[in-house]
């Protein structure tokens, strides 16, 4: 029935750049800065790159295996994969995940235009670091103009879904891709020589291992999950719309790459830009929004018009990111409703829009007027991020693992690793293994870990 809407990404390269442009986002530019600051820089760093190996690609591989074969968005593939059986509530979880994703990460993707139009008027100009940090924390604590540029982003995102995604997804991912890549390499450049930078390379590059908690185990995982876009089955609904020659491991090694490269490159922006202007690496979700038109001014000071070019590309293109992230999320819960409900498109999109835009408002308003509400000490913009990232994507991650490695028919994995015998796939029995017995564990063990139940 839905078969007209089950189009194919035009190209191998297209498919890539999708995924990616799900994976790259805000996770990337503006929570792995912090979550680094948070947990000790260049030792949350090598941890997060081992759970991007160890955890992140095999289950990309899966998702990908659940998405192709299923051809349904995750709300619906694992009814279709194992009829009868409770695995449709995996699907069901993820759709929820993504959905509380989407109302917080919405806000943050309206401050990326607040940013925008501060730095196509020239607001940046002639601020010092000082000020910057005034004018986040006055624009970010308003009870309304937070407020519509979430309203903008998400009608944006909203706008975009209900004209159907398929060839403006890839579309837009091959052009913005690119261009974010170039921009940002630009910028780690100019930031790594602002005086004093060198404090945030070390930061950076140099582990401290006394650092390490289990703290910074969770916060990596989480981290991973998040920005591969893993654990909520949107690459699996992404992969419903692979055509049958698309190389599965080599995709996922492609955005895992393209994704970690972006993601150590913000660090070398954010970070010596920080400590050269004084700023805490742990100032926390505020990070990039204070350093980043810091090194636009002081890296160009004394060619104004190219300090004002390259502030508001970076700012378009980060929220061009979001949107590419935005769209992603928002698709696994339409989707959903229409598929399970059978709500016509426009009516799924508009009842996932208004929902995110009220927890949207409400994340929103609890930096500011509404801080005082607190669940475990955190502001429900955190506990939102906190339960999502670091519970409900690793959660959801391992049970797709359990479900590749453990229920589904080895013939059904071994045919779409492998494109149906076509191609070879040298990594399987690593790839199964990881599955099988190390993701299920290692991420349990995080969690008990974190729980303080192992002393
Ligand atoms: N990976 C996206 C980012 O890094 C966020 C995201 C998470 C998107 C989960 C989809 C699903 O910004």
């Amino acid at each position: 029935m839905q078969q007209h809407e089950r189009a194919n990404f035009g190209s191998k390269l297209g498919a890539i750049l999708a995924a990616a442009g799900s994976a790259v986002g805000l996770g990337n530019i503006w929570r792995f800065p912090f979550e680094a600051g948070n947990h000790g820089g260049a030792a949350f760093i090598l941890i997060y790159l081992g759970c991007v190996f160890i955890f992140g690609l095999p289950i990309m591989i899966a998702e990908f295996v659940i998405g192709r074969r299923s051809k349904a968005s995750t709300g619906k593939a694992y009814s279709v994969l194992a009829p009868g059986t409770s695995w449709k509530w995996v699907g069901y979880f993820g759709v929820l995940t993504g959905f509380l994703i989407l109302g917080y990460y919405s806000v943050v993707a309206g401050w990326t235009l607040e940013y925008v139009f501060q730095a196509a008027i020239g607001g940046f100009s002639g601020k010092t670091p000082g000020d910057f940090v005034g004018m986040f924390n006055d624009f970010s604590k308003d009870p309304l103009r937070p407020l519509l540029w979430l309203f903008i982003f998400i009608a944006l995102t909203h706008f975009v879904i209900v004209k159907g995604v398929k060839s403006g997804i890839e579309k837009s991912a091959k052009i913005m891709m690119p261009l974010l890549f170039v921009l940002i390499v630009l910028l780690a450049v100019c930031s790594v020589m602002l005086p004093g930078a060198w404090k945030g390379i070390e930061f950076l590059l140099k582990p401290d291992f006394s650092k390490v908690t289990s703290h910074v185990f969770l916060g990596a995982m989480g981290q991973a999950f998040f920005s591969l876009s893993l654990g909520m089955g949107c690459l699996s609904t992404y992969a419903s719309y692979f055509s049958k020659d698309i190389r599965l491991g080599h995709t996922a090694m492609s955005v895992g790459l393209i994704d970690t490269c972006v993601s150590v490159l913000a660090g070398l922006v954010i970070f010596p830009a920080a400590f050269s202007v004084g700023i805490q690496p742990d100032a926390g979700p505020s990070l990039i929004f204070i350093t980043l038109p810091n090194v636009f001014q002081q890296a160009f000071g004394d060619i104004p018009f190219l300090s004002y070019i390259c502030a508001v590309a970076f700012y378009v293109l980060l929220a061009l990111a979001a949107l590419t992230s935005t769209i992603s999320l928002h698709e696994v819960a339409t989707a959903f409703l229409h598929e399970k409900f059978r709500f016509s498109r426009g009516k799924a999109a508009r009842l996932i829009s208004c929902s995110c835009l009220l927890i949207g408002i409400v994340a929103s308003l609890s930096l500011g007027d509404w801080s005082e509400y607190r669940i475990a000490s955190l502001t429900i913009f955190d506990a939102l991020d906190f339960l999502t990232a670091k519970i409900m994507l690793p959660l959801g991650g391992m049970l797709a693992a359990i479900f590749v490695g453990w229920f589904l028919k080895r013939k059904i994995v071994r045919d779409e690793v492998t494109n149906n015998g076509l191609i070879k796939a040298p990594y399987y029995s690593a790839f199964m293994f990881i599955l099988k017995y190390v993701a299920p564990i290692g991420i349990s063990f995080i969690f008990i870990n974190e729980l303080g139940w192992l002393g």
